[in-house]
């Protein structure tokens, strides 16, 4: 099996092709990246010389290089190429239109003409929008995205719909909670704290804490799109959890004990816009059908992240100078304009 994975230089994707590669050795992967700020060749440094394994810096709005990837006989398409981040989104919708939409259109329009045996599209639970204190979302649920990120990540998927509909391209949609786990670029919630408070810097909750995510470990994550791949049914959408639902508090606290840092640290500042509360999916379909649960609890995952950074600091102390640190700069000037 071929696989095309756009975006595999970022978190999920590098971890989702070292996953199929000591898994599957005799599949191919070809990474095409245009390696953003998120991406980071560092993340596949491991498996750069593996026979199977293809890296093509590029844009998947590069409609030319696309085809001309796809011709050369891929099999599978997995999109995790994106921008990412709920608040570079506030700052800057257009670049995730372009990427997450107009990006996904162009792969889409290549796996029809070239035939590709699966389109997987990886999707997000906050296409849902935002929940209240009970239930949680299922693959029917309204889609009511609240950012421009959800909102571009929502189009995205109506688009995957649409070309299954419309023109019959083989395509399925994963829809996963949010993920924790090595590679994580330090402006997510969990690595940004662990890396802060390793160095005694100030950990900013946005408004009361009390916001709800539900957390999957990326391992688990990448366990569930290889029964996807190979079980899963075309035109269908899967919803991915580990139903680990914490608040943003109780996450820290659980940071600061694991590096015996005081909760001084914490630091309440300004809430961010349209900020959803609360995250939960129902990921019964996937666990029934597919036979899919998660292998890590949350807080073994946390402790193997934890410990992941403490040992690797070399790989995030490269990320966190020069143009992070000039993004923070700024990152904290707009938000308290907001
Ligand atoms: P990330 O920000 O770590 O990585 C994104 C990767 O995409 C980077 O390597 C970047 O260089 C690449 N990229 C961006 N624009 C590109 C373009 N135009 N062409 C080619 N490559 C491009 O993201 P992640 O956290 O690994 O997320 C991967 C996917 O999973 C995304 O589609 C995201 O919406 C989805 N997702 C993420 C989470 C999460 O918690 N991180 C949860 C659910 C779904
Ligand atoms: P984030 O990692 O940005 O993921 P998402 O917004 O896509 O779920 O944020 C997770 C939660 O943590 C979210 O409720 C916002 C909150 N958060 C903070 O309180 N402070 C921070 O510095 C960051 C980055 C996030």
């Amino acid at each position: 099996m071929k696989i095309l994975v756009t975006g595999g230089a970022g978190f999920i994707g590098s971890n989702f092709i070292k996953y199929i590669l000591s898994h599957y050795p005799h599949y191919e992967i070809v990474n095409l990246d245009k390696l953003t700020y998120a991406g980071n060749l560092d993340n596949l440094s491991d498996i750069e010389d593996n026979q199977n394994y293809q890296f093509i810096k590029g844009d998947i709005c590069d409609q030319k290089l696309v085809e001309r990837i796809v011709e050369d006989k891929i099999d599978v398409i997995v999109n995790f190429a994106a921008e990412t981040h709920v608040d570079r989104s506030i700052y800057d919708p257009k670049i995730f239109v372009e990427t997450n939409v107009l990006g996904t259109q162009i792969l889409l329009e290549s796996a029809l003409k070239f035939k590709t045996d699966i389109f997987i599209q990886i999707s997000t639970d906050e296409v849902y929008g935002s929940l209240g204190k009970v239930g949680a979302f299922t693959e029917s649920s309204p889609l009511l995205p609240n950012s421009p990120y959800s909102a571009s990540k929502a189009s995205a998927d109506l688009l995957v719909r649409s070309y299954f509909k419309t023109f019959g391209l083989s395509a399925i949609i994963t829809r996963c909670t949010n993920n924790y786990g090595p590679y994580q670029f330090p402006e997510k919630l969990i690595p940004l704290f662990i890396t802060n408070a390793l160095f005694s810097q100030e950990l900013p909750i946005y408004g009361d804490g009390l916001y709800i995510r539900d957390w999957l470990y990326v391992e688990d994550h990448c366990k569930a799109l290889d029964s996807v791949l190979h079980k899963g049914k075309i035109g269908e959408i899967y919803n991915i959890s580990g139903s680990y639902e914490k608040t943003n508090l109780e996450i820290t606290d659980l940071i600061l004990k694991k590096l015996n840092q005081p909760k001084s640290l914490i630091k309440h500042v300004k809430d961010r816009p349209a900020h959803d509360r609360r995250y939960a999916l129902d990921s019964s379909k996937i666990r029934n059908e597919l036979g899919w649960k998660p292998d890590a609890s949350f807080e073994e995952g946390i402790a193997k992240t934890v410990d992941w950074y403490i040992a690797n600091q070399k790989w995030w102390q490269k990320i966190k100078t020069g143009e992070y640190l000039e993004y923070y700069q700024k990152h904290y000037v707009l938000r308290e304009k907001m």
